[in-house]
């Protein structure tokens, strides 16, 4: 669905490439996670996808579409980024307002957009909470309230750039719950991108980026098992992948293949 070729991309004042020909395939319905340290080069990706960067080397094809002056803006309409801070991305005074805000844009009508925020709120488990303020709620909270807006949007893609970096280990569980029920339902692109490898678990595919390079691609136990990469990627390890190497044959592996082999 999403296809990246040779990008390449310099900040005007880094002396270095922010990206160095980077290629990577997503699958429509899939669920990505981008792993890397500060500074790997992460955001600058999803930036360039988002069309927030542009002046790149390099293509991006949607559904075999590459993106060019005309057609990018259209293609770009299919996807919705949640960022890291909850706080900066409100605009209601309600969290139903909030939600609804950019179908009101996109000149939605009023039954389809109520229609559409409440099964958004719903799908986040927030409706009950769709009268309350925003900034009042817990950092979890908010961010599945800014997960319901960009749904609201049904977009093919739906990008999360460290959207859980901010917020306390109840409101990660919140989070990464309900894209797992996003997931299941098959429709929706995620591109999930984090620096802690405890949060990749799910996800069907997985990067690690390194200055701006990518130095390791698979699945997750393929991950965990690029020991040279994970050691390269600086990335702190979880828990349970120290506990499965100690354990068993020197091995790195996921929490469920662990559970499985003990
Ligand atoms: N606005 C900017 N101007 C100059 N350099 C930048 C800017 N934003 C990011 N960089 C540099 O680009 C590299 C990649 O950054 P970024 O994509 O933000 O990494 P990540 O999201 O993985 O932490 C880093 O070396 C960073 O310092
Ligand atoms: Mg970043």
């Amino acid at each position: 669905m999403i296809e990246f070729e040779n990008l390449t991309y310099s900040y005007r004042s880094g002396e270095y490439k922010a990206l160095d020909h980077i290629s990577l395939s997503i699958r429509q319905g899939e669920w990505v996670s981008i792993i890397g340290h500060n500074g790997s080069g992460k955001s600058t990706l999803v930036k360039i996808l988002m069309g927030i960067l542009e002046d790149y080397e390099g293509t991006i094809r949607v559904n075999g579409t590459a993106l060019d002056e005309d057609n990018r803006a259209e293609l770009r309409k299919r996807f919705a980024i949640v960022f890291q801070n909850p706080d900066n991305q409100f605009v209601g005074a309600t969290v139903e307002d909030d939600v609804a805000f950019g179908l009101e844009n996109k000149g939605v009508p009023r039954t389809e957009m109520v229609r559409r925020t409440e099964a958004a709120l719903k799908a986040v488990n927030m409706y009950p909470y769709k009268d309350h303020e925003p900034s009042r709620l817990s950092g979890g909270q908010k961010q599945r309230v800014a997960i319901a807006s960009a749904l609201a949007m049904a977009p093919d893609v739906l990008i999360l750039d460290e959207a859980t970096s901010m917020i306390d280990p109840e409101g990660r569980r919140e989070v990464l719950e309900i894209l797992q029920k996003i997931h299941h339902e098959g429709k929706t692109t995620l591109i999930y991108i984090t620096h802690d490898l405890a949060e990749i678990e799910q996800s069907d595919h997985a990067v690690i980026m390194h200055e701006g390079r990518i130095i390791s691609e698979g699945t997750i136990d393929e991950i965990y098992q690029d020991t040279d990469a994970l050691i390269a990627s600086r990335l702190v390890l979880p828990f349970h992948m120290e506990l499965s190497k100690r354990l068993l044959d020197g091995e790195y592996m996921s929490y469920k293949t662990l559970v499985e082999r003990l």
